[in-house]
């Protein structure tokens, strides 16, 4: 229980871990395309990113990165990489705590949503895998429950928790602490648990009817790169159209998808991640067909539209 530190979500957690266990100036990889609220943790705390590629069995960083770009962070999304949705794979794992040791780096956990995870064989944290690894572990309580609680929580290598708890104790206070104790009655109450698998189920018939809908609409025109689970399905765009352009023109019609390239890091083209990330677990999956229906409408339009 001592190594386990709540904070004010994952968010609070990446600016702790870039302030405390790095200095200005060192650096962060970060995966690419990568989730951006630990790209702005990061560079606010002055750190340099290294964009470290992601392929179907998550993080793969090039031999001379290691040589050329020593990481004192590593950011990485191990049980469902964001956006892409890839697992990181065992070998992956224990070679990534190997190197990370040699190097003298911290590999930073983001498990955001693996209590939604669907099917496959569950993976142990990278944390769990190794005696006194080099990670800190986050977890948030934004996808199971609602971000604006702002509740989420650290889990540091037990030879760092003197460290933590001393550090922040200086440069934090408590907060949230009447929500803190509902949620702990909400967890003990065992209805916690009961909401877990209520909303797995309605994820999953969501996430169900968005493969359909894009299967039926959209057939050759996008290609789903994500493993199932979670709230979110990513999908390349095979068509020689621009997300952005795509996204704006559906926005435009009241449909809100986000373009997969502006997860991107700079230096990245486009083409290479060129689609669409599509967030369901606010949609009823009754609501779906309909609307991946329309934005293939959108789509269709922008492709006969007449050349400037
Ligand atoms: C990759 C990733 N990590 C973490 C979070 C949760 O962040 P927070 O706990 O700051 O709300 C999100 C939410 O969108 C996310 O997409």
């Amino acid at each position: 229980m001592d190594q386990v530190f709540i904070t004010d979500g994952t968010q609070t957690s990446l600016d702790l871990c870039a302030r405390i266990l790095a200095d200005a100036g060192d650096t962060a990889w970060i995966e690419n395309p990568g989730y951006g609220g630990a790209r702005a943790a990061f560079q606010s705390a002055g750190l340099v990113l290294e964009p470290v590629a992601v392929d179907a069995d998550g993080l793969a960083p090039r031999p001379e990165q290691w040589r050329d770009a020593p990481p004192r962070l590593i950011y990485i999304t191990p049980s469902h990489q964001y956006p892409l949705g890839s697992i990181l794979s065992l070998e992956r794992r224990l070679k990534l705590i190997e190197d990370a040791r040699a190097a003298g780096a911290w590999i930073v956990e983001d498990d955001y949503d693996s209590e939604f995870r669907r099917g496959g064989v569950p993976l142990s944290a990278v944390q769990g895998l190794s005696e006194d690894a080099p990670v800190i572990y986050l977890g948030t309580f934004s996808k199971t429950m609602f971000p604006a609680l702002r509740l989420g929580f650290m889990v540091v290598p037990r030879y760092l928790a003197a460290t933590i708890a001393g550090t922040l104790g200086e440069i934090t206070r408590r907060g949230h602490v009447a929500e803190q104790i509902a949620l702990a009655d909400f967890i003990d109450s065992g209805q916690f648990a009961r909401h877990l698998r209520r909303m797995r189920q309605r994820y999953g018939q969501r996430r169900d009817a968005l493969e359909a809908a894009l299967a039926r609409h959209l057939r050759g025109s996008v290609t789903v790169s994500s493993s199932a689970g979670g709230m979110h399905l990513s999908a390349r765009l095979e068509l020689p159209l621009a997300d952005t352009v795509v996204t704006r023109a559906a926005r435009a019609q009241g449909l809100i998808v986000r373009p997969l390239s502006t997860y991107r890091l700079p230096g990245t083209p486009l083409a290479q991640y060129n689609g669409f990330v599509f967030g369901y677990a606010g949609v009823p999956a009754g609501a779906i067909d309909g609307l991946i229906a329309r934005l293939a409408q959108v789509i269709d339009a922008l492709r006969h539209e007449p050349a400037p």
